[in-house]
């Protein structure tokens, strides 16, 4: 049995629905993330595994017991938030000390845990600062401590790195993952960064509207995207218009040119339209060992990215963006010019609504 299990969550506050039927099994230790646009209901679901809302309808376990009716602080959960929630007028240790002296944990052993604590996240020399002495980085840090020195059995982290700068955003994820596995807590992370979701997660919730759109390792979510929704959500996507020719030999026309995909059109009709996605990274100027199709387009833009170059083309009704690895030896494609676009006519998916 899974150790954190939604089942058949709904939430509403006065008339308006915000989480409809959710369906969660988490596994013990794994690293889960809730992806989706602002006002999707990640925090919502959040704070009703934390205790702070009660679910419309449905119920939540963790390693078999019911949650659902449970005060926040019957639960035995950490959680970290987005804007830092530090004591402002404590210190670091009195921070991090905070739920095992409300647990009326003795002295030393309260000691030694924040001890630990702060080791684990490298600020041992800083456990007499007060949090307005500390960067946001390190507030976050101290409040991760805070959220783990109870020996929590689920952590909770709400876009946790939101309010930092890229480079620190970076490596705090990293740390983050890296103190998640050694401890092998029960994590749900939520965010609206789909790299951040991408770089750490075992298993991804795409949310859309209250709903979970699809749920799964970074590779499906990113490759096998199920709905136009996450496909357009997760990374960058090209939607292509294209005509079915031949449906149960899986036959498209695009821009007069005809190709086999793999994905399924056995439920459409010939001379319907059908939306393909490609990614930009499946696509070339050079006609590489996996391509196998390629079109003619019209160079839109291009623009330098830094380690990459991506370059819009309109192809027939449609406009494909792709990429290139810089190299100085490179000329990009010119504005007006006319290029040929190489492919793998496999890589293109049916997007279904
Ligand atoms: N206490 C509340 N009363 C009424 N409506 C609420 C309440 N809390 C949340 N909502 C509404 O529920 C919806 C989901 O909110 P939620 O905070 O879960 O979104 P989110 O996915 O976390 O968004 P963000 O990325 O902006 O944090 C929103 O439309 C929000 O306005
Ligand atoms: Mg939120």
């Amino acid at each position: 049995m899974s150790f954190l299990q939604l089942s058949s969550i709904q939430k509403s506050f006065g008339p308006v629905q915000v989480v409809h039927d959710f369906n969660m099994a988490i596994d013990k230790g794994e690293f889960i993330s809730f992806l989706g646009p602002s006002g999707c209901g990640k925090t919502t679901i959040l704070r009703m595994i934390a205790g702070f809302e009660t679910p419309s309808a449905g119920s939540i376990t963790i390693n078999g017991a019911d949650q659902t009716d449970l005060k926040p602080n019957q639960r035995n959960i950490g959680m970290v938030f987005q804007a830092y929630a530090l004591f402002p007028n404590m210190t670091v240790f009195d921070n991090v000390a905070f739920g095992l002296k409300v647990a009326g944990k003795p002295k030393a052993e309260i000691e030694a845990r924040v001890k630990e604590m702060l080791a684990l996240i490298h600020l041992e020399h800083l456990a007499d600062r007060f949090p307005y002495q500390m960067s946001g980085g390190q507030q976050q840090r101290v409040a991760l401590a805070r959220a783990l020195a109870p020996k929590p059995q689920v952590l909770l982290l709400d876009e946790p790195l939101s309010a930092l700068d890229a480079k620190i955003r970076v490596s705090l994820r990293e740390e983050i993952r890296a103190i998640q596995r050694q401890l092998g807590i029960t994590t749900v992370f939520v965010t609206h960064d789909q790299e951040e979701a991408l770089s750490i997660s075992d298993r991804i919730v795409v949310m859309n509207a209250g709903r979970a759109d699809q749920i799964g390792t970074p590779s499906e979510i990113y490759n096998t995207p199920k709905t136009r929704f996450v496909a357009s959500f997760v990374g960058t996507l090209n939607l292509i218009e294209a005509k079915v020719k031949d449906p149960a030999a899986n036959r498209v026309e695009i821009a007069g040119q005809e190709m086999v995909i793999r994905d399924s059109l056995s439920t459409l009709k010939g001379g319907e339209r059908v939306a393909l996605a490609l990614r930009p990274e499946a696509a070339s100027l050079n006609a590489g060992s996996r391509t196998d199709t390629s079109i003619p387009g019209e160079v839109i833009s291009s623009s330098f990215l830094g380690s990459v170059v991506r370059t819009r083309l309109k192809v027939g009704e449609s406009t494909i963006s792709f990429d290139m690895f810089n190299d100085p030896g490179l000329t990009p494609p010119a504005h007006g010019e006319t290029v040929n676009l190489h492919f793998a006519a496999r890589d293109l998916l049916v997007i279904r609504d």
